[in-house]
């Protein structure tokens, strides 16, 4: 019989996230803490090597969809060989980028059948993406979401809404979906080191799904697929979807089937997780890896790391900030 990480609550952990690397080329504030963070150190760093053979590891263990996240991942130097050597896994193979080098990697994209491309983009505005990310990469993007539209890949927008500076744009992004062929993805405001969270500051399902009802009218539910971390609406007539993801104000993890492996080689069992499970050492050291995946998932809490109730900062302060994590 084939092993599975499964979990004390039964869940089998079939998604994997492996972060690249902890850099980028935007500095959005709700990721990114304003003092920046202490970068990891090049040996510290999994090399391609090492992240394919750990990405085999899990894949042997029932993994089959991977998502590539960072920081930037596309920042990753020899992105293009790395992406092309886990093609040949055999497991589904997505990625979240903030688009600024793109189109350097569309057609290898398409040669390898990597399809699913969450695009962050918090504003359709040119001067607010300024203010959101601190650099001014907004054409380049715009750019490359066209191109990888056209060239029919499957497209998720990331909103993540923060009031008094992109909430105002709600009904703008579902304007979006009447002719084009992707999915709007709001997400609440979520908590990690030195981000300033404050959920005064966020923006709750409820909220969302009242602003677009009020100028849409009629909102369609639509099926979610299992695992999903958001729920899935369309406006009726329009040809793409929205989603939303309600980490604070709904959580979903009783489905949970997910694990992150940091850029540094680190699990985490939960994007909320304190505690993280070296496989670096272990892997550098010629161990095998899949007893240890099999024990660390054990540790796995049922919902956001044991913040069941509500978000503490004492416990949130205490995990890495967004931008080392991957989302
Ligand atoms: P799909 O694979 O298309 O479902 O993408 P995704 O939404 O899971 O991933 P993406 O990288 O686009 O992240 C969008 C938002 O969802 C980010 O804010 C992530 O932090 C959040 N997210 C992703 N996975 C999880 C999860 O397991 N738990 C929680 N609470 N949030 C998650
Ligand atoms: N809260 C919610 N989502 C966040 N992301 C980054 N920081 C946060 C946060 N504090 C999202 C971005 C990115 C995804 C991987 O994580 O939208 O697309
Ligand atoms: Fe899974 Fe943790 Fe996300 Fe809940 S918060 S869905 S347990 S990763």
């Amino acid at each position: 019989e084939r092993k599975q990480i499964v979990d004390n609550f039964g869940r089998p952990h079939t998604y994997l996230r492996i972060s690249l690397t902890d850099r980028c080329n935007l500095r959005c504030f709700y990721c990114m803490p304003e003092d920046g963070i202490q970068l990891m150190d090049k040996p510290s760093i999994m090399t391609l090597e090492e992240i394919i053979s750990l990405a085999t590891s899990f894949r042997d263990l029932g993994v089959d969809t991977i998502r590539l996240t960072g920081g930037e991942p596309l920042v990753r130097k020899n992105f293009g060989y790395l992406v092309e050597e886990l093609s040949k896994l055999g497991v589904t193979l997505k990625i979240t980028t903030n688009g600024i080098v793109l189109d350097k990697y569309l057609d290898l994209f398409q040669k390898i059948g990597l399809k699913k491309i969450n695009f962050s983009l918090d504003t359709l505005d040119k001067a607010r993406s300024i203010f959101i990310t601190k650099r001014d990469f907004y054409d380049r993007i715009m750019v490359n979401l066209e191109k990888a539209l056209e060239m029919g890949m499957h497209i998720k927008l990331n909103i993540v809404l923060i009031k008094g500076v992109n909430d105002a744009e709600i009904n703008d992004f579902i304007a979006l979906t009447k002719h084009k062929n992707l999915v709007v993805k709001f997400i609440e405001f979520m908590p990690f080191k030195g981000n300033e969270w404050d959920w005064s500051k966020g923006v709750s399902k409820q909220e969302i799904l009242d602003t677009v009802e009020k100028k849409f009218g009629e909102i369609e539910v639509l099926e979610n697929p299992k695992h999903s971390t958001s729920t899935n609406f369309k406006v009726a007539g329009h040809t793409g979807s929205f989603a939303i993801v309600s980490t604070i104000t709904n959580p979903f993890c009783s489905e949970c089937n997910r694990i992150r492996v940091t850029a540094d080689g680190k699990m985490k069992n939960c994007l909320f997780a304190n505690s993280e499970t070296d496989l670096l050492g272990p892997m550098r050291a010629g161990e095998e890896l899949s007893p240890i995946i099999l024990n660390a998932i054990k540790s796995k809490k049922h919902s956001r790391d044991g913040m069941d109730v509500k978000m503490d900062a004492e416990h949130y302060e205490q995990n890495r900030s967004m931008i080392s994590i991957g989302g």
